[in-house]
C-alpha cells in the first residue's frame, strides 16, 4: 500500500518545475499541440458549420441526419466504438410523421482503474438566413477580428468539437487517456430533445451504468473574459387562468355596470400574485426554498458581473436591488413570477367598448430547489380560487399549470467541479465564476434525475456569443483554450478520482 501511495506522488508530485512533474510535462505538450493544430480545429469547425442541421424546420431533416453521421466519423477517427440509435419519429403539427436524427452513443475506453467521464452535447442548430440580418453567410465560418462567425459556433458545434479535438490532441501525442470518455450527441436539441428522455432512461443501465461524470458545455460565462462554472437552473411552471363568463362578448353600454366582468376579475386575480416589489404573495411558496448558507453567499461575492452594463444591455432604467448579490441571487436562487398575456382581450389600437367574455390570463413562476412543482401547483390554485371567491364572482375560473420544468443544482464540492476549477485556472490564469442560470435548462436536470450521476455544466463561450442570434460566434481564443481547459480537464479529474479511490481504500483498510 505504502509503495502505491508513493507511487502515486511521485506521478503527481506538488513539483513546480515541469521536469519533476510529470503531469504539468504531458501538459504543456498537449497545449503545444493545440496551439500549433489551431487552424486545423478552425477549419473542421468551419466544416461543421457548413451543415445547415436546423432541427426545426422538417424539410432540413436529413442535414441534421448528415450532421450527425459527420460527427460520428470524428468519434470513430479518435477510435471511440460508436453507435447510431434511433429515437423513433416526431408528429408534426399537421399529423405528417418525420424521423428523428440518430443520437450518437459513443464510448472510448473501458479500463476500470479509469473514471468515466460522459460529454453530452448537440449539433443542431436554430434556423438563419442571410435575410435575417447577417453580416456574413450564416452557413459560412467567418473570422473577423478573432471571432468566429456562423450559425452553431458556439451553439453547440463549437463546444462539441473542443472536446473532440481535446482527446484527439491526446491521441495524436501518443499519450494515454486518462479517463474513459463517453459522448452522447443529440440532433433535436434546438427543439426540445424529442426522443432523448426515453433514450436515457433505456440506457440508464447500460450506457450510463460506468458513468462517473456528466458534462454539458452548452451555455456561457457571465462576462467576456472571465470563465465560469455553472452548479444550477431554475425550473419554470406555466399557469394559465381563464375566466369565463357567458357565451358572448358584451357592450359597456349595455351592461357595463350590472354584470361581473370576466376581465375584472382575471385583472384583480393576476394582481395578487406578486407586489410591486417583486415578492411572490403566494401563501407557502417561499416555504421550501433552500435556505441561503454562509457558504453559498460567499460565492457571490468574487463574481464578476457589472450591474451598469447589464442594465443597459436590456434597457432598464432601475432593478428591484441595489447590490450585485442580491440581483445575482433574486435571478439564480430564488424564485420569480412573471405576468406574460392575456388571451382574449382587446389590444388592437383604438377604441371599442367590448366586454370579453371569456379572458385567459398567462403567468409563470421560475422556482428553485427545493420547491416541487405538484406542491406550486396545489399552493397555486388554492390561492387564486381564495382570492376569486372573495369576489363572489358568478363567473367561472379555471386554472391550469400548462408546463412545469424542475430546477438542477449540483454539488460544487463533487471532484469534477474540483477538476473543472484547476483546468481553468491553469488555462485562462483565474477562478471561476461559480454561476447559475436564471433560465431553464431541462437537460441538466434530466441526466441528474435519470442516471443519478454528477452533472456540470462547463462553457467555454463568452456571454457575448450571440446563441440563436443573427450574430452567433464563438472567438478563436476561446475555441482553442477551451480546447485545452477540456484537455487539462481530463488529466486533472483522473488525478482527483484517483486520489479519492486511494482514500476510500485506506479507510477501508483502517477499519
Ligand atoms: C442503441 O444501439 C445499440 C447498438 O445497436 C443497441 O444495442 C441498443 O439496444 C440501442 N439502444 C436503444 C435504446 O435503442
Ligand atoms: C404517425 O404516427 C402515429 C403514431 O405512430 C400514427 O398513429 C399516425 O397514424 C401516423 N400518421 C401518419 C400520417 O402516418
Ligand atoms: C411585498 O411583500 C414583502 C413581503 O411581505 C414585503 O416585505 C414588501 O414590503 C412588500 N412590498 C410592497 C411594496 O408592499
Ligand atoms: C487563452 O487564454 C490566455 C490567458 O487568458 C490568453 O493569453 C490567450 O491569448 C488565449 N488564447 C489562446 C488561443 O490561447
Amino acid at each position: 500500500m505504502t509503495f502505491h501511495i508513493s507511487l502515486i506522488i511521485l506521478l503527481f508530485g506538488v513539483g513546480h518545475s515541469s521536469f519533476s512533474n510529470p503531469m504539468l510535462l504531458v501538459e504543456q505538450q498537449l497545449f503545444q499541440y493545440i496551439d500549433d493544430h489551431q487552424d486545423e480545429f478552425v477549419q473542421k469547425l468551419a466544416e461543421w458549420v457548413a451543415v445547415e442541421s436546423d432541427s426545426l424546420q422538417p424539410r432540413l431533416r436529413a442535414k441534421v441526419t448528415e450532421m450527425i453521421k459527420t460527427a460520428a466519423v470524428s468519434l470513430r477517427c479518435l477510435g471511440a466504438d460508436v453507435t447510431l440509435n434511433d429515437t423513433g419519429i416526431q408528429q408534426l403539427p399537421d399529423g405528417q410523421n418525420i424521423s428523428l436524427p440518430p443520437v450518437i452513443l459513443a464510448k472510448l475506453g473501458e479500463d476500470p482503474l479509469k473514471p468515466t467521464v460522459c460529454f453530452y452535447g448537440h449539433v443542431d442548430v436554430m434556423p438563419a438566413k442571410i435575410q435575417d440580418g447577417w453580416k456574413t453567410p450564416p452557413f459560412t465560418l467567418t473570422e473577423i477580428d478573432g471571432n468566429l462567425y456562423g450559425r452553431g459556433a458556439t451553439d453547440n458545434k463549437g463546444p462539441v468539437l473542443a472536446w473532440i479535438n481535446a482527446v484527439s490532441t491526446f491521441k495524436a501525442l501518443n499519450i494515454d487517456l486518462p479517463v474513459n470518455i463517453k459522448f452522447l450527441i443529440e440532433g433535436m436539441e434546438e427543439a426540445q430533445s424529442i426522443g432523448l428522455e426515453g433514450l436515457l432512461e433505456k440506457e440508464n443501465q447500460r450506457f450510463f451504468s460506468s458513468v462517473d461524470y456528466i458534462v454539458i458545455s452548452d451555455n456561457t460565462w457571465l462576462t467576456t473574459k472571465k470563465p465560469a462554472l455553472t452548479y444550477g437552473t431554475r425550473g419554470n411552471a406555466c399557469f394559465s387562468i381563464e375566466v369565463e363568463g357567458g357565451e358572448k362578448d358584451l357592450h359597456s353600454g349595455g351592461v357595463g355596470g350590472i354584470i361581473h366582468e370576466p376581465m375584472s376579475d382575471l385583472i384583480a386575480l393576476l394582481d395578487s400574485l406578486v407586489n410591486s416589489s417583486g415578492h411572490i404573495l403566494i401563501p407557502g411558496i417561499y416555504d421550501d426554498v433552500a435556505p441561503l448558507t454562509e457558504e453559498e453567499k460567499q460565492l457571490y461575492e468574487p463574481i464578476e458581473f457589472d450591474l451598469k452594463e447589464y442594465k443597459t444591455n436590456i434597457g432598464v432604467k432601475k432593478f428591484l436591488y441595489d447590490t450585485k448579490e442580491e440581483i445575482l441571487l433574486h435571478l439564480w436562487r430564488f424564485p420569480s413570477l412573471s405576468i406574460h398575456g392575456i388571451e382574449g382581450a382587446f389590444y388592437e389600437p383604438g377604441i371599442k367598448t367590448v366586454i370579453p367574455s371569456r379572458v385567459t390570463g398567462k403567468f409563470s413562476i421560475r422556482q428553485v430547489p427545493h420547491m416541487a412543482l405538484s406542491t406550486v401547483e396545489c399552493q397555486v390554485k388554492k390561492y387564486l380560487e381564495d382570492v376569486f371567491s372573495e369576489r363572489k364572482s358568478p363567473n367561472k375560473l379555471t386554472v391550469t399549470m400548462q408546463m412545469g420544468a424542475s430546477p438542477w443544482v449540483a454539488n460544487i464540492r463533487d471532484p469534477q467541479f474540483e477538476a473543472a476549477k484547476k483546468a481553468i485556472k491553469k488555462v485562462f490564469k483565474q477562478d471561476p465564476d461559480m454561476i447559475r442560470d436564471g433560465a431553464t435548462i431541462p437537460i441538466a436536470r434530466m441526466f441528474q434525475k435519470i442516471t443519478k450521476k454528477s452533472v456540470m455544466m462547463f462553457p467555454i463561450g463568452a456571454v457575448d456569443d450571440g446563441e440563436h442570434s443573427q450574430k452567433e460566434k464563438i472567438s478563436r481564443s476561446n475555441y482553442i483554450n477551451g480546447t485545452k481547459v477540456f484537455a487539462s480537464f481530463l488529466l486533472e479529474i483522473s488525478k482527483l478520482h484517483g486520489e479519492l479511490k486511494l482514500e476510500a481504500s485506506k479507510l477501508k483498510i483502517e477499519t
